[in-house]
């Protein structure tokens, strides 16, 4: 059985993770979406709240499921018997950090775990959560960045957070 994990902090999840998580779903028998649960990153949601918003969003994919894991992804990986790590690339930008950790994990794992990578959607290349998170705290739309229920959770915790 194929099987990949699709790691990242999804904080919050976008349509580009969206889009990424559809593709790999195909190419996999069983794809695990990890969540990082890792508070040096001080994310807007708690990784709780990040696993929820996933599995909502993905309820109707059968291969798919989503977890969180602390640590590092060579471990977890190694936990779960899975060899393939699925990353999306948008730009060269993401190039040098994606190659580091890729490379990395390998020689970690001795050469066990694979990174594949798949490029983003045209659509969804400039999509980052950092910009949905800025959008948003300035009262932006980020309606063409996250589905509703996710726009609604961001604006939400915005809200609480300026007591508004
Ligand atoms: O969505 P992100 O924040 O770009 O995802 C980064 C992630 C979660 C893939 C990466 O930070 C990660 O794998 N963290 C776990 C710790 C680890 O194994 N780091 C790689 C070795 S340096």
């Amino acid at each position: 059985m194929a099987k990949a994990v699709y790691p990242g902090s999804f904080d919050p999840v976008h349509y580009g993770h969206l889009d990424v998580i559809k593709r790999a779903a195909k190419m996999f028998d069983e794809l695990t979406v990890g969540v990082l649960d890792n508070n040096r990153k001080s994310p807007l949601f708690s990784v709780d709240e990040r696993v929820k918003m996933l599995n909502e969003l993905l309820k109707d994919i059968p291969n798919v499921k989503v977890e969180s894991f602390g640590g590092l992804l060579v471990d977890y990986c190694a936990s779960k018997d899975v060899q393939v790590v699925v990353r999306g690339l948008r730009a060269i930008t993401d190039f040098d950090y994606e190659l580091q950790n890729a490379q990395t994990n390998s020689l970690l794992s001795k050469g066990k775990l694979d990174t594949v990578f798949l490029t983003t959607s045209l659509d969804y290349s400039y999509l980052s959560s950092s910009a949905v998170k800025e959008i948003a705290y300035f009262d932006g739309d980020i309606s063409i960045c996250v589905p509703p229920v996710i726009e609604d959770m961001v604006k939400e915790k915005y809200c609480n957070m300026k007591g508004k």
